[in-house]
């Protein structure tokens, strides 16, 4: 059979203009950000690859269930909906919906532990271990040395070190250690899957010790496109059986639904104990909203329903998705720019170290590549590296990453391939001159997730 190449399995009904702009613009609306790309305006970029949540192109679909969503405060059908998809998707019994995954990460974290814990987890993301650590809890990197080493080709970067998560045990007692934070397609290390084995090894161990496993299932569609690519006895599951197979796995996940679910705001926290879940619906009503509603609208929680079915419905979904994002990867491999390897999931990483080796680490390489790049073509990435590690709490330094990034993220359904071409190239324009780049210092650093809000200056 002749070669054929893979296309989205949608195609376009409504279009929204974008802006171009001139250089000149881009330098007064990059100062004027404080050379953070979180404090832009959105009217001056481009290509917009800040984030892949909340960023998604709804279906007609989904579009047409906003029309629907039952606006009542207690016991709207869209809720039942909901419950429904998450149940037949995730396997979960018990639904706790929130306003978006942080919302259930502060609610995991609140009723689990206690002052003193450690939580363990397949490396950190920003929101996620600031509320352990607002909980009491201590967070704990056990993810394998490979996902800091940005040339390792291991095929499966997010995976659990067995012998980090033994040694916790062994050192601090299994009855300190409420739950491991199981993360699938990790952010932080570049969209990096971790196996079903690994998966599976983790929870037989947890379970052997009454340690629960929560997956944080935000990206689990594309971990389980990778594990149907890379795992032996995978190839010829559906990407909807993988998923139930990841999430039999654990106890219970946190998911922020702007990203795998398809919609723009919105997520959950599920769970397997009902006396668990009991718990945590006595702090949602709190913190979020009543048990059927958790912050989200009606027509919410009709397109989110809607969304969790169609990411599973066809593997064509995934496919495109992640294709559209190695294609990304493939043509900055091609131009030399150095990006973390394999590609992963929802965007590229460049590896701003090897990018900026004359700058020092405390003058930011990330955050100054972000925004040479902005200035360059009006595309709009995202620090991941020393800025967002924030400050040691006991010693008041910088948290030191490896990793030092800038991430392109593609949001699902938005862009074509030519979009894509245009970002390469513009990349690969300031990767060849990077040199003239120069390092930033901070004007404002806010305390607590700084990354968000901070604001720079270039040093010289
Ligand atoms: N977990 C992961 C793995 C995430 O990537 C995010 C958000 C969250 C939890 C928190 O969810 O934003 O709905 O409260 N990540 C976004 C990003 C912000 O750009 O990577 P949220």
């Amino acid at each position: 059979m002749s070669h054929r190449s893979w296309a989205e399995p949608w195609k376009i009904k409504v279009v929204e203009p974008i802006r171009m702009t001139s250089r000149e613009e881009r330098i007064a609306a990059i100062e004027e950000a404080g050379y953070n790309s979180f404090l832009l305006k959105s009217d001056d970029v481009y290509i917009d690859l800040l984030t892949d949540s909340g960023t998604s192109a709804m279906s007609d679909f989904q579009w047409a269930g906003m029309m629907i969503g039952d606006e009542a405060y207690a016991g709207s059908k869209s809720f039942y909906n909901l419950v429904n998809a998450v149940h037949d998707v995730y396997g979960y019994e018990e639904l706790v919906p929130t306003h978006q995954g942080r919302g259930a990460e502060h609610i995991l974290s609140q009723i689990l532990i206690k002052d003193g814990d450690y939580v363990p987890g397949n490396m950190y993301f920003t929101t996620t271990r600031f509320h352990q650590e607002h909980a009491g809890g201590k967070f704990v990197d056990v993810i394998i040395d490979e996902a800091h080493d940005t040339a390792s080709l291991h095929p499966f970067k997010g995976n659990i070190d067995l012998d980090k998560l033994q040694s916790l045990i062994d050192e601090v007692g299994a009855e300190k250690i409420p739950y491991i934070s199981v993360e699938t397609n990790v952010n932080m290390a570049g969209g990096q899957p971790l196996s079903m084995a690994n998966l599976k090894a983790t929870y037989e161990l947890c379970h052997q010790h009454g340690i629960l496993v929560m997956l944080d299932a935000t990206r689990a569609v594309e971990n389980a496109w990778f594990i149907k690519q890379r795992e032996a006895g995978y190839e010829d599951k559906s990407i909807a059986a993988i998923m139930r197979e990841i999430c039999s796995y654990s106890d219970g996940a946190t998911v922020s639904s702007k990203k795998d679910n398809l919609v723009n705001i919105g997520g959950f926290l599920a769970l397997r104990d009902p006396e668990l879940a009991k718990q945590a619906r006595a702090l949602l009503v709190a913190f979020e909203g009543l048990h059927t509603y958790g912050g989200m609208s009606g027509r919410d929680m009709e397109a989110l329903a809607r969304g969790i079915r169609e990411m599973v419905g066809t593997d064509d979904h995934v496919r495109a998705r992640v294709g559209q994002v190695e294609y990304l990867g493939d043509k900055l491999i091609k131009g030399g720019v150095p990006i973390i390897r394999p590609v992963g999931g929802h965007g590229v990483f460049l590896d701003a170290k090897a990018i900026m080796p004359h700058l020092p680490h405390d003058q930011f390489p990330a955050q100054a590549l972000t925004a040479a790049i902005y200035v360059e073509s009006g595309v709009r990435g995202m620090e991941r590296g020393i800025v967002s590690a924030g400050r040691n709490k006991a010693t008041g330094d910088h948290n030191y990453p490896k990793l030092e990034l800038v991430r392109l993220t593609v949001p699902r359904r938005v862009y074509t391939q030519a979009h894509m071409d245009v970002t390469a190239e513009s990349v690969i324009d300031v990767v060849e001159n990077a040199e003239a780049v120069g390092g930033l210092r901070f004007t404002y650093e806010p305390e607590s997730l700084r990354f968000f809000q901070a604001r720079f200056e270039p040093v010289s």
